[in-house]
C-alpha cells in the first residue's frame, strides 16, 4: 500500500500515524515475522486512535462516537487475527488475506470515515 496525497486529513500528527501505520502493514509482505507485525499493529493502532479520538473531542467533532465504533471495530477483528495466530500460526494465505484486509480497511477509513473529521481540525 502507498500513501497518496489524497489520504492527508489536514493533520501533520495524524498523517505521519496513518502513513507509519501503512508501513507496519506492508511490513506483511516483506517477510517479516507475522506475530511481531500483528503486535506492532496492536501497540500502533492503539495509540493512534487515541491520539485521533483526543483530537477530535478537544474539536468538539459531533460524530466523535460514531467515529470510535470504526476503531472498535478494527481492534476487535485485529484481536481475532491475533488469537487465531497464537493457535494456528504462520501461513502464507493467512498472511495475504490479512494484508488484503488492512488494506481495504485503511483505505476506506482514510478516504471516509477520516475525511468527515478533515474541517473540524482546521
Ligand atoms: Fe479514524
Amino acid at each position: 500500500m502507498v500513501w497518496k496525497d489524497a489520504y492527508s486529513v489536514g493533520n501533520e500528527v495524524l498523517d505521519s500515524q496513518h502513513k507509519a501505520l501503512i508501513e507496519l502493514v506492508n511490513e506483511l509482505i516483506e517477510d517479516a515475522d507475522l506475530a511481531d507485525v500483528l503486535a506492532g499493529l496492536r501497540r500502533y493502532g492503539d495509540e493512534h486512535f487515541r491520539t485521533e479520538e483526543t483530537l477530535l473531542e478537544a474539536a468538539g467533532y459531533p460524530d466523535i462516537e460514531e467515529h470510535r465504533t470504526y476503531h472498535l471495530a478494527f481492534r476487535t477483528w485485529l484481536a481475532g487475527v491475533i488469537e487465531a495466530h497464537q493457535s494456528g500460526g504462520d501461513d502464507a494465505v493467512a498472511r495475504r488475506d490479512i494484508h488484503h484486509y488492512l488494506c481495504v480497511w485503511l483505505a476506506n477509513h482514510l478516504l471516509v470515515h477520516d475525511k468527515t473529521f478533515e474541517p473540524w481540525l482546521e
